[in-house]
């Protein structure tokens, strides 16, 4: 019945790519005033094209738990929490505890009808030192999971490193503060054991997010900056490693794909990407000073990254302002990053309006956040808007998705974030289970990004986060993305789906869970 659907409407799209050129034109030139839902109402995927991928993800440490079972290590989020460093003291110790559900949670996946799972592997439960052996356990785990996957028609999209880098590595040489192989040993064990089932691989997960919260910030591990920046930190260099440790990471993203091409793209005939945070970024007036503002946030966040792999050099605006702190990319490691992707994958979440705030340096020299030297607010109307959730400002996925196809040489992207937290309480709150504010949010997000695609963004997939409730990076357990619930303070972690895991389901074309979600909705 899907089939049908995307048969038949794949006429009707090709006849309206033309005609919403106008419509959407008009339609970025003024939403971009309110804050206003986008206005196309998406009930099912038979508006997208066929071959476009619906899926949820998550990651390996905020989803796996059995964090020191079967030879895994500590990787720097382990340390991290392990401190104590999270608002609500939570760890990943045991979190969802999908090592011991996968085959649970991929039926659900199957029963929901998603055409694909996003993921990540551990490389510490992988490669426990980060290099040398590989722990027969890890590959085993992760041969079952994607087994599993396959054999209910699911696609594994796999990221190699979301955000949780090995310790070791990290005690032995500060981690991506210094360039290295063992980033490319570790991808061509998960290529040569994997690659033969998994055809989606994410070298890095937000890289351009992972130095600036930790090592400018150190909110994030491996929790390092310098005085008087950052959260009072007792190691670190503010000024610097943010700019050092991305570029490590862009290079070790490039040569990971290098081998990927060289020995493994020819047979096993996947694509590789890496999946930068996007946010979208406003003036928040019409002066010059800050629409300048806007572009240089723009090209501090997406652009330090998009930049080198699209061009081959960071953005002019950054070379001129971080100088020398910003490591250069010699004409060797240029070639090897430009093109070094065959999709870039895009978290997105929010939309900042900024203002040029004029930049001040100090005594102790700069900051990534100095350097950028823009003020930010979520809200046009206030400096700092509280609210229960994430506003619902789609028209802003729309914009980014279009400011990419224009800058970067309309580059095949995916979503591969998107998604809506519910916030305290327990699972079993109406307020959390009966989540239309979820439903509202991705259906709005969803419609953008079809209006992205008709005015010709080369977009290919859209990833729910989350496929279930699992520890979240900023908050702990205190948020909540899923679209299934879990229920924390069960050993046992039962899943129970949200009136969204019911509607993304219907959206899908699959409706197998209905009568169980409506059966706990009215059992309330
Ligand atoms: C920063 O660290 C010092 C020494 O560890 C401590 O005395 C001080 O209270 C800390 N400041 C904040 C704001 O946490
Ligand atoms: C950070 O590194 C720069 C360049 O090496 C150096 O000049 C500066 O003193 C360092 N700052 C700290 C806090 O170590
Ligand atoms: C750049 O690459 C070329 C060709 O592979 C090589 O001959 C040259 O030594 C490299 N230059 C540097 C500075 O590494
Ligand atoms: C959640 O439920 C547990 C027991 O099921 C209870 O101890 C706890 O107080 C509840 N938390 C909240 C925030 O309601
Ligand atoms: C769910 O929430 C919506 C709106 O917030 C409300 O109209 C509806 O009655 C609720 N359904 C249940 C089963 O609580």
């Amino acid at each position: 019945m899907r089939e049908m659907t995307l048969q038949s409407n794949f006429f009707f799209f090709s006849i309206i790519i033309f005609t919403s050129y106008v419509c959407t034109v008009l339609a970025v030139v003024t939403v971009g005033a309110h804050d206003e839902v986008s206005n196309v109402p998406i009930n099912n995927r038979g508006d997208f094209p066929t071959g476009f991928v619906f899926g949820a993800g998550s990651s390996a440490y905020q989803i796996e738990g059995a964090a020191f079972e079967d030879g895994r290590k500590p990787s720097i989020w382990d340390t991290f929490t392990h401190a104590g460093k999270m608002v609500d003291k939570g760890t990943g110790d045991v979190t969802s505890d999908q090592y011991h559900h996968y085959k649970e949670d991929v039926k659900l996946m199957y029963e929901m009808g998603l055409d694909a799972y996003r993921f990540s592997i551990s490389w510490s439960r992988l490669i426990p030192d980060g290099r040398g052996a590989v722990n027969p356990k890890g590959l085993t785990y992760y041969n079952n999971l994607i087994n599993e996957l396959v054999s209910y028609g699911i696609e594994p999209h796999v990221t190699l490193c979301h955000n949780d880098n090995p310790q070791f590595l990290q005690d032995e040489y500060g981690g991506y503060l210094r360039t290295n192989e063992d980033f490319a040993e570790y991808a061509d064990v998960c290529f040569k054991e994997f690659g033969d089932r998994v055809k989606n691989w994410i070298t890095f997960n937000e890289p351009n997010i992972q130095t600036f919260t930790g090592n400018d910030l150190g909110i994030f591990p491996p929790g390092r900056c310098s005085y008087p920046f950052g959260r009072n930190c007792s190691m670190g260099n503010s000024t610097t490693e943010p700019y050092l440790g991305a570029h490590n990471l862009l290079l070790a993203h490039a040569a990971a794909v290098k081998l990927y091409r060289d020995k493994y793209q020819g047979t096993q005939r996947g694509q590789i990407g890496i999946t930068i945070l996007s946010y979208w970024v406003e003036p928040r007036t019409k002066s010059l000073k800050d629409i300048a503002a806007a572009q240089r946030m723009l090209d501090f966040h997406l652009g330090w990254f998009l930049d080198p792999l699209v061009y081959g050099d960071y953005p002019a605006t950054m070379k001129k302002i971080v100088g020398s702190r910003l490591p250069l990319l010699t004409e060797n490691d240029s070639k090897l990053v430009k093109g070094s992707y065959d999709f870039i994958g895009l978290n997105h979440y929010l939309v900042f309006y900024v203002e040029d705030l004029p930049r001040t340096s100090t005594e102790y020299g700069s900051d990534y956040i100095l350097d950028m030297s823009v003020m930010q607010s979520f809200s046009k109307s206030a400096r700092v808007k509280g609210g229960p959730s994430l506003p619902i400002n789609s028209w802003a996925l729309q914009k980014l998705l279009e400011y990419i196809r224009m800058k970067y040489k309309n580059p095949a992207v995916s979503v591969h974030e998107n998604g809506y937290p519910t916030f305290g309480g327990n699972w079993s709150d109406a307020q959390t289970m009966n989540d239309t504010g979820r439903i509202e949010f991705l259906q709005s997000y969803i419609g953008s990004v079809l209006l992205a695609m008709r005015s010709g963004s080369d977009v290919r997939g859209y990833f729910v986060w989350s496929f279930m409730d699992c520890f979240e990076l900023i908050d702990g357990y205190r948020s909540h993305y899923g679209l299934y619930a879990v229920d924390f303070n069960d050993a046992s972690r039962k899943r129970y789906p949200r009136r969204s895991a019911h509607w993304f389901s219907s959206f899908l074309g699959k409706i197998k869970r209905r009568d169980e979600v409506s059966s706990y909705l009215s059992s309330e």
